[in-house]
């Protein structure tokens, strides 16, 4: 689902999709092992998800981990999967109590067996509501998503159900992963760092960027507010004229 607006309106994003960065740094700055570093980003990912509610925003998406991050010690891979483990038994009930929808996206069949069953389940809990679509990335790579959506498309062609010339960015943006999320309106990537990391590199193609110095244990309803304000200062074009 593309973003159906064709120039700025100065209205709040619809769509706001954060690279939640830094936990390791805000960590080490007081001298905390980066697991102390990652349990807080946890408590910074349920502000957000609070914040987002009361500001109407309807969909946000999370870049909880990448596809490259296993090549992290095993250590730290265990820590991060216990938290979200840890999430979603915990936030379940309230997100579905709150109306949020909970959705994943990413390779999850190499997760853990009881990681994808607390995935599915709050995919199939929270399926009914629409107050707030939570999208988190698991095991997410932007290019594997694109190519495993080129792959569906390959295969309806050898199979003669498709003419290759019948492929439009609408068919191809119909076979990822985020098919029923509109494009980001902002991305926000926090702890100073200034790249997309293989993140919605397709659905960026229009997004505003935001790169803020702050390490994401310490975003919170203040700044997530300046982000929102951020991006109702900015003109959008599109490619049209302003
Ligand atoms: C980047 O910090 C953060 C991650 C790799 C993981 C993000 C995970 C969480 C915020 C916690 C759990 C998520 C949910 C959805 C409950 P970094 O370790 O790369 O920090 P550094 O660059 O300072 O080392």
């Amino acid at each position: 689902m593309a973003n159906p607006r064709t120039k700025d309106d100065g209205a709040p994003p619809v769509h706001i999709a954060i690279i939640m960065d830094g936990n390791g740094r805000w960590a080490a700055a007081k001298g905390l092992p980066r697991a102390a570093g990652h349990r807080q980003g946890a408590e910074a990912v349920r502000a957000t998800v609070k914040e987002c509610i009361s500001l109407g925003i309807r969909y946000l998406t999370l870049f909880a981990f990448s596809s490259e991050n296993w090549k992290r010690p095993a250590t730290e891979v265990d820590t991060l999967m216990s938290l979200l483990r840890l999430y979603i038994r915990q936030e379940i009930k309230e997100l579905n109590r709150s109306g949020v929808r909970v959705r994943f996206i990413g390779a999850r069949e190499a997760l853990a067996d009881d990681i994808i069953r607390l995935v599915e389940h709050a995919e199939s809990t929270t399926r009914q509501n629409d107050r707030l679509t939570l999208t988190i990335a698991l095991n997410y790579g932007s290019r594997a998503e694109i190519v495993r959506g080129v792959q569906d498309l390959a295969a309806k062609v050898k199979a003669g159900d498709l003419e290759p010339a019948a492929i439009d960015e609408t068919m191809l943006a119909s076979h990822l992963a985020s098919a029923d999320l509109p494009d980001p309106d902002l991305i926000i990537r926090t702890s100073g760092e200034q790249r997309l990391s293989n993140f919605l590199l397709w659905q960026s193609a229009y997004s505003e960027l935001l790169f803020l110095d702050t390490f994401w244990p310490d975003f919170d309803q203040a700044a997530l507010g300046d982000a929102v304000r951020i991006f109702a200062g900015r003109e959008r074009r599109f490619g049209a004229r302003g």
